[in-house]
């Protein structure tokens, strides 16, 4: 078959005798041969590329020797030149934005997204990874779409201590292993039993055992600390480079009131702070406590920063502005892959901020609470996309949405 535009999700959308096919290993423009993989949907099945009769210019050798149909499924791109994956992840966001958002596809915004090369290249770039382990005790990763182990002595995108830390050995009645490796390079492995419970961290430093617990970050010019396998941005430079993007759209002025949500460990908050100054006031919402305590340990200097511990719902929301008394001038958000949902967003939308900055790690909800965003009149005002994931679908946006 030939194949047809790159869709969300790692796969081009090709046709075969009316039916719609999602092929995995393939590019926009190929002739190929695929493998049926999974065929459950009427309307759909979904198949590999097994065969490639005519290559796309932007198609490369895999440098990954586990990658590649029906092998580890940690990866969607590896066949794909870096230049290209970053192409790919722009017609995706632009596509998501266009049909979901409702946004106008000649908006310039949207129409001119470049996804961003961020600095170290396609390799060697996750800092923090899941391995899953078998019966056997040995850790790998699981195939595409498929409860299946695919032992691995090495993952190529990780980086180099993470990958040997947990590949070099078994772990035995082990059902996953978190791996972190912090900017000074201690080494945090939380082993999980079959459920995903944690059953034990241990903590390696550069030069020996560290501070059990937490983990250095560096970004936005200065040091954070960390929950060990805490949320922090995967890739080493992208904490960087979105905390600048989101400074860049925020612009934040002294006297302002900042709502940082779903905070982390106040990453964000904490680098807008110093521009809302002393007379300014930056409050972080964040659900998990380990991630609390280390925000309100990053904010010791920072006495316009405040943490609150607590769910990010419409509800709970509401109260929170309520307390506030105030409206805050810039709201940034950065949730989970499901996004923040209709209700939080017109809730927020309501408050009426000056600048919504909203940073994304799914273009698809990114897209919904653009268009929910819409209803309460802010538009798309600036865009920005980074390849904090390469050799991956995944893409991370930065969208400012202010009222006209
Ligand atoms: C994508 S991370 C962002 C963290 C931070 N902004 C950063 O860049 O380091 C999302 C965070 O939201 C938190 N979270 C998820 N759902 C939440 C909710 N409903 N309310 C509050 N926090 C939530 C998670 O614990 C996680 O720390």
């Amino acid at each position: 078959m030939t194949v047809g535009p790159v869709a969300h999700g790692g796969h081009c959308v090709a046709r075969h005798e009316g039916r719609v096919v999602f092929v995995r290993h393939a590019l926009p423009g190929e002739r190929v041969t695929v493998r049926v993989t999974e065929d459950r949907q009427p309307g759909f099945c979904r198949a590999d590329a097994v065969e490639v009769l005519d290559a796309a210019p932007d198609r490369v050798e895999r440098p990954c020797p586990h990658s590649g149909p029906g092998r580890c499924g940690g990866c969607d791109w590896q066949h794909v030149a870096p230049a290209g994956q970053r192409r790919l992840k722009a017609a995706v966001v632009r596509e998501q934005l266009t049909r979901l958002g409702g946004l106008p596809g000649e908006d310039p915004l949207v129409r001119d997204l470049a996804v961003e090369e961020l600095p170290g290249g396609p390799l060697r770039w996750r800092t923090r990874t899941r391995f899953a382990v078998d019966r056997a005790g040995v850790a790998g990763l699981r195939r595409h779409r498929s409860h299946d182990l695919v032992p691995l002595d090495d993952c190529p995108i990780t980086v180099e201590p993470a990958a040997r830390a947990v590949l070099d050995r078994r772990w035995p009645g082990a059902g996953a292993v978190d791996v972190a490796v912090d900017s000074a390079g201690s080494v945090t492995t939380t082993r999980l039993d079959r459920r995903g419970r944690p059953q034990s961290t241990r903590v390696v430093g550069a030069d020996g055992p560290a501070p059990a617990g937490r983990a250095a970050r560096s970004a936005a010019g200065r040091d954070w600390e960390v929950e060990g396998t805490g949320f922090w941005q995967v890739h080493p430079a992208a904490a960087d480079a979105l905390a600048a993007a989101v400074a860049g759209f925020a612009a934040v002025a002294p006297g302002e009131t900042v709502l940082d949500l779903y905070a982390g460990a106040g990453l964000f908050g904490g680098a807008l702070a110093p521009a809302a100054g002393p007379a300014g006031r930056v409050v972080c919402v964040e659900a998990d406590e380990a991630a609390c305590a280390a925000a309100a340990a990053n904010f010791a200097a920072l006495p316009q920063a405040e943490v609150w511990q607590g769910q990010v719902d419409a509800e709970g929301l509401t109260g929170l502005l309520a307390e506030l008394g105030t409206g805050p001038d810039v709201v940034v958000l950065d949730p989970p892959r499901a996004g923040a949902g209709a209700a939080v967003s017109r809730v927020l939308a309501a408050a009426g901020p000056r600048a919504v900055v909203y940073v994304a790690c799914d273009p698809a909800s990114l897209a919904r609470d653009v268009a929910a965003f819409a209803e309460g009149g802010y538009r798309l005002a600036g865009l920005r996309g980074f390849d904090a994931f390469p050799m991956t679908a995944h893409v991370e946006c930065v969208a400012l949405l202010a009222r006209p």
